[in-house]
């Protein structure tokens, strides 16, 4: 099958060129996917470069999430038959033509996505959820301020913490992305390109979650952001993972401060994980209030202009490679 390696050492996106894989297996309790989309996110960039290297057992191809048809179905498996359209969550492997997953990791692809939006949504979908809704436990009517609102992330983030009942206050770099949040729900949103947003989250109320995709440099301001009872949700440390916490103001505002990863937990958590994002976000994207949003689609041999375009930080949402 047609795959992209990372070829000529790490680090460039030059190195991602196309090459040729035998089909992987299909082990009992997994589905082969006729991969006919699948997303870029943002850790895929760190892996090529070294920096995040797939965990054990889990394909060395690049690719956290995909979209296709089940070619084939594992001993075991009762929900999924050849010719279903899916979409999953991976360990890796989504950029190439056919990819093996956990049959408890795919998901139908929700009424009226075709192929490469349903490919942009496993990964936010599943991060999101876990970190907003479970560790960050956001209800109706209170507030998340999201950074990196033109994200990946931030775009499912503000989606669907509306859809939740509750009010997004959004950071962004630039006036054009501060716009852009708006256009998708934020009820307030920071243009923070002099990295300065807390006198305005301050302004709006504050915030009883943030979902933290940038660490140190945000660390001062975002628990100052936070209510009493506030819980900061740390998924990302891109400006720097060392920061200083004023531990008084952590205890005197009963904050919690939590984060994690999503790739590196073990299949069952990850099924009981598809469960719930499909009982609780699914229904979402059905119904309109979620929509995966695509800012550009890259054939799979092109994957290395896809990473600089991605890199390059000039899109709102999601970056796909189409396949075959
Ligand atoms: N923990 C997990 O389980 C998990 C899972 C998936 C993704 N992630 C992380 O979530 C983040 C978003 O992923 P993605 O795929 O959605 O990426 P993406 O679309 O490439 O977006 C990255 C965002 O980070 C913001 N950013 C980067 N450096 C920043 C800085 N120094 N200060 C402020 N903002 C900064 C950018 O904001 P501007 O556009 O405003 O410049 C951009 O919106 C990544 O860091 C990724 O590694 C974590």
């Amino acid at each position: 099958m047609r795959v992209i390696e990372i070829r000529n050492g790490k680090g460039d996106a030059r190195a991602l060129q196309p090459g040729e894989r035998p089909v992987p297996d299909v082990w009992p309790g997994e589905v082969l996917i006729r991969v006919r989309a699948a997303g870029i996110n943002r850790p895929d960039i760190l892996q090529r470069k070294g920096l995040y290297p797939p965990p054990p057992g889990a394909s060395d191809i690049l690719g956290l999430e995909a979209a296709g048809e089940i070619e084939a179905v594992g001993a075991g498996v009762t929900r999924w038959l050849p010719g279903d359209r899916v979409c999953a969550l991976l360990g890796g492997g989504g950029y190439a033509e056919y990819a093996a997953v956990d049959a408890r990791h795919a998901l139908p692809i929700p009424a009226g996505l075709d192929f490469v939006h349903a490919a942009a949504l496993p990964e936010t979908a599943f991060t999101v959820f876990t970190n907003v809704f479970e560790d960050g436990r956001l209800e109706a009517g209170e507030t998340l301020l999201v950074h990196g609102a033109t994200s990946g992330i931030g775009v499912m983030a503000i989606q669907a913490a509306r859809a939740a009942g509750a009010r997004v206050i959004a950071t962004s770099r630039g006036a054009a992305k501060a716009e852009a949040a708006l256009g998708l729900g934020a009820e307030v949103s920071i243009d923070a390109e002099d990295g300065r947003f807390l006198e305005a989250v301050r302004d709006a109320g504050g915030a009883d979650v943030v979902l933290d995709m940038v660490g140190a440099a945000y660390a001062g301001q975002n628990l100052q952001a936070l209510k009493p009872g506030g819980r900061w949700v740390v998924i990302a440390f891109q400006s720097g993972n060392l920061a200083e916490v004023d531990l008084a103001r952590l205890m005197r505002g009963r904050l919690t401060l939590t984060g994690s990863t999503l790739r590196g937990r073990d299949a069952d958590e990850k099924a009981r994980l598809a469960e719930a994002v499909e009982a609780r976000l699914w229904p979402w994207v059905a119904d309109g209030r979620v929509r995966p949003v695509v800012d550009k689609v890259f054939p799979l041999e092109e994957a290395a202009g896809a990473h600089a375009h991605l890199e390059s930080g000039v899109h709102t949402g999601k970056v796909v490679l189409r396949v075959g």
